[in-house]
């Protein structure tokens, strides 16, 4: 399979302020200089928000650790846990179809995915909620087949409860993760055979499983806010233990400038000194000026996480223009977009009618705070 930016990619991206919180963190973790080493658990967090790693994601993590973008988009293409296309808006199904997996059945669990998600992988089903892959093992041999769905792994599957377990999905529900035949954990389908004293009992399911229950963020989109930020490494006067100074959640670590930034540097150096900061700032227009509606009475639907000016425009043409009208969107409506907008599955994966209804009244969510400060769009 090509690993390569998708065709279509949404126009920004911005951690949730919770994201962007433990993130900070992260980067805080390794010493001056080597921050860049924070690239993966970035990702991995962009990808846990937005469901796949998108290119404005990686342009801003690559800014947030000062590496050139291109190698930030290496790191991204080589790992295969990285989704570089749009996912399901509920679930984004991985089916071991490894050794154990495919003599236990797992050809039958791909059968039904192309059955009720879609013929190939990687592709959104029509409902935008589900898509599927066929990956490498996963390290639950023992509980074959299995299938990795969102951050846990449910085991021990039949083409019965696999099917169950998608509509389950589909209808909001979130089975409980492990195995699905009855089994606490990986012991012998016969019955324990040692340790029969054992008490394993204490907890419904087994612990990771009972972990993922309680915490409830099985094939949830993280913001941030599931757990609360632990950073341990730094003592409450903000200083990273074993460093002399402060180094706490840089905004913009101090790493060492990629090739490409640095030869960027040195010709600016070599340029005519530029303008006074005072008379720049007159000649440049405030950030937020730049995001305001095309049309004339018109809501700023960049407001609206997930619509940037391109989809802005195309949403004008549609004659849609305010907040209003996409609050009051059905199901049909938003099928209707979707096709209209051609990219499927993106008006529920970024909940634009939730945001919509909380515009329309007045309120502000957390991304619309972030364009009308400017953050957000620039150009
Ligand atoms: S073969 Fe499927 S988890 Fe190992």
């Amino acid at each position: 399979m090509l690993r390569r930016l998708h065709p279509e990619q949404p126009e920004s991206f911005a951690f949730t302020d919770a994201n962007l919180a433990w993130a900070k963190g992260q980067i805080s973790k390794y010493p001056e200089g080597r921050q860049a080493s924070a690239v993966i658990p970035l990702l991995w967090r962009a990808q846990e928000q937005e469901g796949w790693v998108t290119k404005p994601a990686i342009e801003a993590i690559a800014d947030m650790l000062g590496m050139a973008y291109i190698r930030v988009l290496e790191v991204t293409s080589f790992y295969f846990m990285f989704q570089m296309q749009p996912v399901g808006s509920v679930a984004h199904i991985q089916i071991c179809g490894t050794l154990s997996c495919m003599i236990c059945g797992a050809e039958d669990l791909i059968a039904v995915c192309k059955e009720k998600i879609a013929d190939k992988p990687h592709v959104v089903s029509a409902d935008g909620k589900f898509s599927w892959e066929e990956v490498e093992c996963l390290g639950a041999c023992t509980n074959a087949p299995m299938a990795q769905i969102g951050k846990d792994y449910y085991e021990d599957m039949t083409v019965e409860g696999f099917s169950q377990l998608l509509d389950d999905l589909a209808a909001g529900k979130v089975p409980a993760p492990g195995p699905m035949n009855g089994r606490f954990a990986s012991e012998p389908l016969s019955g324990l055979t040692t340790l029969k004293e054992y008490d394993s009992g204490k907890t419904k399911y087994n612990a990771s499983a009972q972990l993922a229950t309680d915490i409830g963020d099985t094939v949830k989109r993280i913001d941030g806010t599931e757990v609360p930020l632990r950073t341990p490494w730094i003592g409450e006067d903000g200083v990273v233990a074993g460093r002399a100074s402060s180094a706490a959640a840089p905004a913009e670590p101090a790493t060492p400038k990629p090739a490409v930034k640095q030869a960027e540097d040195a010709k600016k150096a070599e340029a005519p000194k530029a303008e006074p900061k005072a008379e720049k700032a007159k000649a440049k227009p405030a950030k937020k000026a730049k995001a305001a509606p095309a049309v004339a009475g018109a809501d700023d639907l960049k407001q609206l996480k997930g619509v940037g000016p391109a989809l802005e425009k195309k949403l004008h043409e549609n004659g849609v223009t305010s907040f209003a009208q996409i609050a009051a969107w059905g199901a049909d409506d938003i099928v209707d977009m979707d096709d209209k907008l051609s990219f499927k599955g993106r008006i529920e994966r970024d909940g634009w009618v939730e945001q919509a209804k909380t515009l329309a009244s007045g309120e502000e969510t957390e991304f619309s705070k972030k364009v009308a400060d400017g953050d957000v769009y620039e150009d």
